[in-house]
C-alpha cells in the first residue's frame, strides 16, 4: 500500500479567527488556545499580525517563546516596518516563520494599491528577501489570489521563490472560488512556475459561498502540500475553511486522496469546544464532525441500522474526534473521581484546586438536574475555568412580574469581589428586566446584537446555555452563561459580555496591505 503524502496543517485561528467580530481574544486566552493547538497536532500556528496593535506584538512573542512542537508564524504586510515587527516577535521561537502578503489581483492593483504588475513583483520580491534575511523560514501569499489573472500570479510565484519564500500560498481571500477553478490554479502553478518544487504550495479558503473546505481539498488533490484552516472554521465575514472539516475529509476518505496529517483527531471536539467558549462563537448543531448533532441518529430506521451495524450510516466513529458515545453519566450520588474521570475523557486536564471546585459546582447541578450529561459537564468546566478576569460576577436576582405588567428586578452581583445591588421597574420582560438592571448597576449601556438561547442537554429541567453580543463605544463583545435557570443563564451571559467590554480592547489594525 503507497505512503499517505502528509498535509501539513497550518492553523490561523489566532489570526484570521481572531478577526471574526466578536472573537477577540486576551493574551491568556490566546495562550491557552496555542498550547491546544500543539496537543492537537498542527503543523503551524499563525499567532498573530504582531504590527497591529501592540496587544498582538504581545501575543505572538509570548506564543512564540511558549510554543514547542510547532512553527510560530507571524503575518507582514510587505513592508519593512511590518516584517521587522513581525521578526522582533518571532525571533525566540523554537521554529519561526514569517508570513508577508502583498494583493495581485487586478481589483486590488487598481483601486487598493494603485501599482503596476511590475511594482507589485519588486515589492513582492523585496518583502521576501527582507524576510529571509531574518528567518530561514518564510511563507509568501499573494492576496486575492484565486482572482488574479493566472500568467501574472505565475510570474509572482516565480519571483517570490527565486527570492527565498519557502512556502507559497494561495488565497481566495473573497471566498469566490469553486472546487475546479482551484484545481486548475494549483495544477498551473505546478505545471509553469520553474523552481516551484523548491516551496510548499499552500491554499487559504474563506467561506463566502461555502465552498472553503472544497476548494481547499481541491487544491490538495491538485498537489498543494498545506492547508490554513481555523476551529470551528472562524474568520473573517463567512470564516475560513473548517480545520476539523478539512482533516476528517482526509483521513475519512484516505482511499480517495492519499494523504493524511498530523493530527491528534480525538482532540478535534475539546479544541473546538474550548475555541467556541473562548470566543462566544457557538457551534452550530448541524455543524459537521463537532457539531452536537453531529453523530445523533433520529430516524428509526437509522437507529435500527445502527444497532445492527454501525457503518451503516456512520462514516466516522465519535471516539475517533473526541467524542464519548455514552451519554448519560452523572448523578446526586457520584463521587469525585467518576467526575474527574468523566471530565478527563472529555478532554479537561484538571489540577486538584479545579477539581473541587467542579466538584461544588456539581453537586449545586446534581441538586437541580437529576441527570447530569456530558455536555452539562463540558459546560460546567468551560464556565468554571473561563481565564478572563471578572469585574462583575453574578450572585443572584428576585424579580416580580406578570404578563404584560413591566418587571420589577433587584439584581445582586459582586462587583471586584464586594456585593452590590440596584432595583429597576422597567423593560418588556424579565430578560430585558434583567438586561436594564445590569446596565444600571455597571454603568455600561449596550446596543443587544444577538441573544440566543438553547438547551445543553435533553429533558425539561436541561440546563440553558445563553449567548449574547453588546455593542458599546465602537467595541462588539460576545458572553455565554449556562445554569438551568434561563433568567440567570441570560444574566450571567450579560455579564460576562459586560465584562469583557469592561476590559476594553486596543483598536487593531486587519491585514489589508
Ligand atoms: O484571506 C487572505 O487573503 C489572508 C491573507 C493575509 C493570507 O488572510
Ligand atoms: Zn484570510
Amino acid at each position: 500500500m503507497p505512503t499517505a503524502r502528509s498535509i501539513r496543517i497550518f492553523d490561523t485561528t489566532l489570526r484570521d479567527g481572531e478577526q471574526s467580530p466578536g472573537a477577540s481574544m486576551n493574551l491568556t486566552e490566546k495562550m491557552e488556545v496555542a498550547q491546544a493547538l500543539v496537543q492537537l497536532g498542527v503543523d503551524v500556528i499563525e499567532a498573530g499580525f504582531p504590527i497591529a496593535s501592540p496587544g498582538d506584538f504581545e501575543s505572538v512573542r509570548e506564543i512564540a517563546k511558549a510554543v514547542r512542537g510547532a512553527v510560530v508564524c507571524g503575518l507582514a504586510r510587505c513592508n519593512d516596518a511590518d516584517i521587522d515587527r513581525a521578526w522582533e516577535a518571532l525571533r525566540h521561537a523554537e521554529a519561526a516563520r514569517i508570513h508577508v502578503f502583498l494583493a495581485t489581483s487586478a481589483i486590488h492593483r487598481e483601486f487598493k494599491l494603485r501599482m503596476t504588475e511590475d511594482e507589485i513583483v519588486a515589492r513582492a520580491v523585496a518583502g521576501v528577501k527582507r524576510a529571509r534575511a531574518a528567518c530561514g523560514d518564510v511563507e509568501f501569499s499573494p492576496e486575492d489570489a484565486a482572482r488574479t489573472e493566472i500568467d501574472f500570479l505565475c510570474r509572482v510565484v516565480e519571483a517570490v521563490i527565486d527570492a527565498g519564500a519557502t512556502t507559497v500560498n494561495i488565497p481566495d481571500t473573497v471566498g469566490y472560488a469553486t472546487p475546479l477553478q482551484m484545481h486548475h490554479v494549483i495544477k498551473s502553478l505546478k505545471d509553469r512556475v520553474r523552481g516551484i518544487d523548491r516551496a510548499v504550495i499552500s491554499v487559504h479558503c474563506h467561506d463566502d459561498l461555502g465552498l472553503a473546505v472544497a476548494n481547499s481539498l481541491a487544491a490538495v488533490e491538485a498537489g498543494a502540500g498545506q492547508v490554513e484552516c481555523t476551529i470551528n472554521g472562524i474568520g473573517e465575514r463567512a470564516g475560513n475553511c473548517s480545520l476539523e472539516e478539512v482533516v476528517m475529509a482526509l483521513r475519512t476518505r484516505s482511499d480517495h486522496y492519499g494523504c493524511d496529517t498530523r493530527i491528534v483527531s480525538q482532540r478535534l471536539v475539546p479544541t473546538s469546544r474550548l475555541v467556541a467558549n473562548i470566543t462566544g462563537i457557538q457551534v452550530p448543531r448541524n455543524k459537521a464532525i463537532v457539531g452536537r448533532n453531529a453523530f445523533a441518529h433520529e430516524a428509526g430506521i437509522h437507529q435500527d441500522g445502527m444497532l445492527k451495524e454501525r457503518r451503516t450510516y456512520e462514516i466516522m466513529r465519535p471516539e475517533d474526534v473526541g467524542l464519548e458515545r455514552t451519554d448519560l453519566v452523572l448523578g446526586k450520588h457520584s463521587g469525585r473521581a467518576a467526575l474527574a474521570d468523566r471530565a478527563k475523557a472529555l478532554g479537561y486536564q484538571l489540577t486538584a484546586e479545579q477539581l473541587q471546585s467542579l466538584f461544588e459546582r456539581f453537586k449545586v447541578l446534581a441538586d437541580r438536574k437529576k441527570e447530569i450529561y456530558d455536555g452539562d459537564i463540558a459546560a460546567l468546566c468551560e464556565s468554571e475555568f473561563s481565564q478572563l478576569p471578572e469585574q462583575f460576577t453574578f450572585d443572584r436576582y428576585v424579580l416580580s412580574s406578570a404578563s404584560g405588567a413591566t418587571p420589577t428586578v433587584e439584581l445582586h452581583v459582586l462587583q471586584s469581589g464586594t456585593p452590590a445591588a440596584v432595583t429597576v421597574t422597567a423593560g418588556d420582560g424579565p430578560i430585558d428586566g434583567i438586561f436594564l438592571a445590569i446596565e444600571k448597576l455597571t454603568g455600561i449601556t449596550t446596543v443587544c446584537r444577538d441573544f440566543r438561547v438553547q438547551a445543553v442537554t435533553v429533558g425539561k429541567d436541561a440546563q440553558a446555555e445563553v449567548t449574547v453580543e453588546l455593542e458599546h463605544a465602537g467595541q462588539v463583545q460576545r458572553g455565554r452563561g449556562v445554569s438551568t435557570d434561563s433568567l440567570e443563564a441570560s444574566a450571567k451571559a450579560f455579564l460576562a459580555a459586560i465584562n469583557r467590554l469592561a476590559l476594553g480592547t486596543t483598536p487593531r489594525l486587519h491585514p489589508q496591505a
